[in-house]
């Protein structure tokens, strides 16, 4: 490679870290969460290519009452629940080329350590005040009740099954008192009124500070407008206690208060870092976070937490003496067909589900090709096939794919030896400074828009060429080596500005080119007397059986058929069903577990020993019943750690749930430890 053109990108070198808003460990990564964090990616791949030190981190959301209900619900630990989650979404964003410096957890111990000093340090500051509370609360379950954990009739309209604070069908807003026949959705009981002490950060004391925080460009325009409206109706102070029983952080000088997930979700940022600091050498927290720190942080979020990160945020970093964020970036909402997100329609989408029939890479175009500043974003499921078919495949592969062909065939792979610069180029060249800006205003369709405009130039001058004509005549050899070789570099240059969004396309792309690493500094250098590799096919067309197969599996089936099928349950071969040790057991004893709602606990004799195994058959059966009673037991499943004890096997029993499951009984004849074979 030779430099053709000057070097470009004259920026000095940049320290960032950047952010996405920590998932909720209740449930699976969806496509609404990932144009978030391919949003996120991109802009860090974006950077890293132009030179910058760019460090990204994330973490799960794992605190709060939803969590906690979850857990309940699956009869496990609140731990064991955001542990599994956890190593589910890593896996979703690794598959989707989501690569973080450091994927944690709010759980941990850099996150205690850190609302806690922030929290002490508010205090010191006189920023917390305590007040007492009238709350709705579930006297079954002993709990008081968020907004959204109360169903009654909207006050206004009458209208049945409406949540504590405002009314899908008239739109009202309301307090949960307000609420005709209101009852717990979490056990259906009647709530009372109960009074309680909570603990409020005095956000009100720093409506200056934000009032000019807000407008000292670390936001959009657009938030920054939404803000001033909230800014000039006054800010009021912030509750940022629960009462136990909550998952979380105990406050320190407030037994049986928790800190409010919103308090220590965003300090989780910093506890990421934290924890990545301590184990990457040369990494140090204080660098990015000290008061005076010159480094950025960039957080990505979505529109409906900017309260949370453009208010609450930066106050309390303020108060406690840390630096404030460089910039939020705002995106708007996923919508399909112009919808909201739909189980029953099928565009409820998870991460998994997707990648199951679709490459990951069409998804990040297609998010990039949108992404218009806080604007929603609308997944047209017809748009979506035409549109990566014909850029990428159509327009920018097409470009290698027209001319590797006659290089590797007339000229073994070889590149015309001098420089073949035409306007084209240098016009291509000379745009990655606009793309640049695009990319780092997170005007990402502007940049592709410019891209794909250089693709069809692209696209034209090979047309204009016509090497496939060209190399019919004797003669022309040398005409055609050029014209592809331009052809070849143009590629070369287009694929450098859609690094960031197509990772893995690019990574292949280099291997064809057979070139280093591509980067916004490289770019300039041609490729000239250079030798290509044989090409191979970078990306093939989306079908759109496949993405209606997509949506088909995403879609939610009526109860009856929700019984997941027997062809839709992955297969396994007969090494793995062998290695399970089937066991006639005796129930010995049947216990009720309290505070478990599915749960029975059984003593199993298995002859050799007996075992302790919870069973999810309660509503089915009666302690009583099955007492004496022979059952078949898996007996080398590994013991688990349940929430109500130590699960040492499982009892075979199947059925849609509820009453209607039978445990599987061995014939009277069987023995306690007999092999079932
Ligand atoms: O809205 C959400 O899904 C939150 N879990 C986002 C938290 S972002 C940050 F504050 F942690
Ligand atoms: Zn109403």
């Amino acid at each position: 490679m030779q430099p053709y053109f000057p070097f470009m990108n004259t920026e000095a070198k940049r320290n960032m870290l950047v952010t996405s808003a920590l998932p909720n460990a209740n449930g699976a990564i969806h496509l609404g969460h990932l144009l978030e964090h391919i949003q996120t990616d991109i802009w860090v791949r974006f950077q890293r290519m132009r030179g910058h030190d760019c460090i990204s981190v994330c973490a799960d959301d794992t605190h709060g009452t939803a969590i906690m209900l979850k857990a309940d619900e699956q009869e496990i630990t609140p731990e064991e629940l955001i542990k599994t989650i956890n190593r589910e979404h890593q896996e979703d964003f690794q598959d989707f080329h989501i690569n973080y410096d450091n994927y944690y957890t709010t759980h941990s111990d850099e996150n205690r350590f850190f609302a806690e000093q922030i929290y002490n340090r508010c205090r010191d500051a006189g920023m917390i005040a305590v007040r007492a509370v009238k709350q709705l609360f579930d006297p079954e379950r002993n709990l008081f009740l968020a907004d959204r954990y109360i169903i009654g009739a909207c006050p206004k309209c009458k209208t049945e099954g409406q949540y504590g604070d405002n009314c899908e069908a008239c739109g009202a807003t309301y307090d949960a008192t307000d609420l005709i026949d209101p009852k717990s959705a979490i056990s259906g009981a009647e709530p009372i009124e109960k009074e309680s002490d909570h603990y409020f950060f005095t956000l009100s004391k720093f409506q200056d500070f934000l009032s000019e925080w807000t407008r000292s460009g670390t936001l959009q325009e657009q938030v920054a407008n939404k803000l001033a409206e909230w800014l000039k109706a006054g800010l009021k102070d912030w509750d940022i206690s629960r009462d136990a029983p909550y998952f979380g952080f105990e406050i320190p000088d407030a037994p049986g208060k928790y800190f409010y997930v919103w308090l220590d979700a965003p300090i989780g940022y910093m506890a990421s870092l934290k924890n990545l600091c301590d184990w990457t050498e040369g990494l140090e927290f204080d660098d990015y976070w000290k008061k005076d720190s010159q480094r950025e942080v960039h957080h990505f979020i979505g529109k409906d937490i900017v309260n949370f990160h453009a208010l609450f945020w930066p106050a309390m970093l303020r108060c406690a003496e840390y630096r404030t964020p460089t910039a939020v970036h705002v995106h708007g909402f996923t919508t399909f067909d112009g919808l909201k997100m739909s189980k029953s329609r099928g565009t409820f989408i998870n991460a998994r589900t997707y990648l199951q029939h679709l490459n990951p890479e069409y998804l990040r175009y297609y998010y990039a090709a949108k992404l218009k500043g806080v604007d929603d974003l609308d997944v047209n499921l017809t748009d979506f096939p035409q549109r990566v078919n014909s850029d990428l495949v159509g327009k920018v592969v097409n470009i290698a794919s027209r001319c590797a062909g006659f290089i590797n065939k007339g000229f073994a792979g070889l590149l015309a030896d001098v420089p073949t610069s035409t306007d084209l180029i240098g016009d291509m060249v000379a745009a990655g400074d606009s793309i640049a800006d695009f990319y780092e205003q997170c005007e990402y369709s502007k940049a592709i828009r410019t891209i794909m405009n250089l693709a069809d130039r692209a696209n034209q001058y090979i047309d204009e060429y016509k090497p496939w004509i060209l190399v019919r005549e004797q003669g022309n050899e040398k005409e055609v080596q050029e014209v592809c070789s331009n052809g070849i570099n143009m590629f070369r240059l287009l694929i450098t500005y859609l690094k960031p969004v197509l990772p893995n396309m690019a990574t292949e792309s280099e291997k064809f080119l057979n070139v280093e690493s591509l980067t916004w500094d490289n770019r300039s250098a041609l490729l000239v007397g250079h030798r290509i590799n044989k090409f191979k096919p970078l990306m093939t067309r989306i079908e759109t059986s496949q993405v209606d197969a997509m949506i088909e599996a995403s879609r939610e089936k009526p109860e009856a058929a929700a019984a997941d099928p027997v062809n839709e349950v992955a297969e396994i071969e007969y090494d793995d069903f062998a290695k399970v040790d089937l066991r006639v057991a005796r129930i010995v004893k049947a216990e009720l577990v309290e505070g478990a709602d599915r749960l029975l606990k059984l003593t199993l004799d298995i002859g050799s020993e007996t075992r302790s195994v919870f069973a999810g058959i309660k509503a089915a059966y009666a302690p009583k019943d099955i007492e004496g009673k022979l059952t078949v037991m898996v007996a080398n499943l590994k013991a688990r750690q349940m929430k109500f004890g130590v699960s040492e096997g499982m009892v075979l029993a199947a059925g849609p749930g509820g009453k209607e499951i039978w445990l599987l009984q061995a014939d009277e004849g069987a023995e306690p430890g007999m092999k079932v074979t």
